[in-house]
C-alpha cells in the first residue's frame, strides 16, 4: 500500500510503502506518477535497499532510462544506475561523479538534447552532517514571474553547457583544492552531445502542461541576445528564482530514495569534506526527443 504525505516543506511529499522487491502494480505506477506531478519531488523512506534492477524497475514506471551507468567512463555494474561517489578504488580514484565539491544549481543532462524528465536518487553511504541537496520548485518560479519579465522570456531558447556554471561558483569554492577532480578516474567524462544544446526559457512538462522555468547555472547564452544581456537575462532569473520559499533542502538519512521532476526544478549539492565517504545511486529518465 503506497501512502503518500506531504513534507512540511514549500513542495514535496514522502512515499512510504514500496516495496522493491515486488513489482509495482499499473495503478500503484500511476499512484507515484500523479503525486510526482502534485508534489514535484517525493521522498521514499522506510523501504528495504533495492538492487539495481529493483531500482532501474522503478525508475522506467517514470519513463524511459537514460543509462548512465554505461555514460560516463567509470566501471559500472549496472547500464541504468550511475554512481555518484567519492569511494576510492586500489588506485586511488573516485568510483563514482561528482566528487565532493559544491554542485551549483542545475537540471540533469541539459547538456543533451534529450534532458532527464525525471532523476531518482538513493543515498547509500552518507557522511555525518550533510551534505545537504536543494532544489528550487521552478513551476511556483515562473508562475511568479513579473508579467514583462514572463512576457519577455516567451520563445527565448537558452544554451545549456554545463563549463557555464563556472561563473557561478563562488570564486572561494573554485579555489578548494579538494573539491575538484583531484581524485576523479582519468576516464571519466560527463556524458556530452554538441554543447551548447538548446532548450526553451520556458519549458511545458509532456505529461502534466504545467510551464517551468528552465533556467539554470548551465545556461551560457541565449539565442538572440548578446554575451552580457544573456548574462544579465540570467542572473535576473536566478536571483528571482533562488528564494528560500520556493526551497526545499534535503537532509538525507540512509536508504532514502528521492525522485525528482527535472523539468521542474533545479538542484545543487553543498560540498563535503572529501575525507568523508559519500555514495549515490544515481538514474534518469528522458524527456522526448
Ligand atoms: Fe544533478
Amino acid at each position: 500500500m503506497i501512502d503518500v504525505t506531504p513534507l512540511k516543506a514549500p513542495f514535496g511529499a514522502e512515499v512510504r510503502g514500496w516495496e522493491p522487491g515486488r513489482a509495482l502494480t499499473d495503478s500503484e505506477e500511476e499512484v507515484l506518477r500523479k503525486a510526482l506531478h502534485t508534489y514535484v519531488l517525493l521522498v521514499l523512506r522506510g523501504h528495504p535497499r533495492p538492487s539495481n534492477e529493483e531500482f532501474a524497475r522503478l525508475g522506467e514506471g517514470f519513463g524511459e532510462l537514460f543509462g548512465g551507468g554505461e555514460s560516463y567512463g567509470l566501471a559500472s555494474d549496472s547500464r541504468d544506475v550511475l554512481r555518484i561517489s567519492n569511494e576510492l578504488d586500489a588506485e586511488g580514484y573516485e568510483v563514482g561523479y561528482a566528487g565532493s565539491g559544491y554542485l551549483p544549481w542545475h537540471t540533469d543532462y541539459s547538456f543533451r538534447e534529450r534532458a532527464a524528465k525525471e532523476t531518482l536518487l538513493e543515498a547509500v553511504v552518507l557522511p555525518e552532517n550533510g551534505p545537504r541537496t536543494h532544489w528550487v520548485d521552478m513551476y511556483t518560479a515562473y508562475e511568479q514571474l513579473d508579467p514583462e519579465l514572463r512576457e519577455r522570456i516567451r520563445g527565448l531558447i537558452g544554451r545549456h553547457d554545463p563549463y557555464a556554471s563556472a561563473r557561478h561558483i563562488p570564486a572561494e569554492v573554485l579555489r578548494a583544492p579538494q573539491a575538484y577532480g583531484q581524485r576523479m578516474n582519468p576516464n571519466a567524462h560527463l556524458p556530452y552531445e554538441d554543447v551548447p544544446v538548446p532548450h526553451a526559457l520556458a519549458r511545458v512538462h509532456p505529461e502534466s502542461g504545467r510551464t517551468a522555468l528552465y533556467v539554470s547555472t548551465f545556461v551560457g547564452a541565449v539565442d538572440t541576445l548578446s554575451g552580457d544581456e544573456a548574462q544579465d537575462l540570467v542572473r535576473t532569473l536566478l536571483d528571482h528564482a533562488l528564494r528560500p520559499e520556493w526551497t526545499y533542502s534535503h537532509e538525507w538519512r540512509g536508504g532514502d530514495l528521492v525522485v525528482f521532476d527535472t523539468v521542474g526544478t533545479i538542484h545543487s549539492r553543498d560540498n563535503f569534506e572529501p575525507d568523508a565517504t559519500r555514495s549515490m545511486r544515481q538514474m534518469s529518465t528522458l524527456l522526448p526527443a
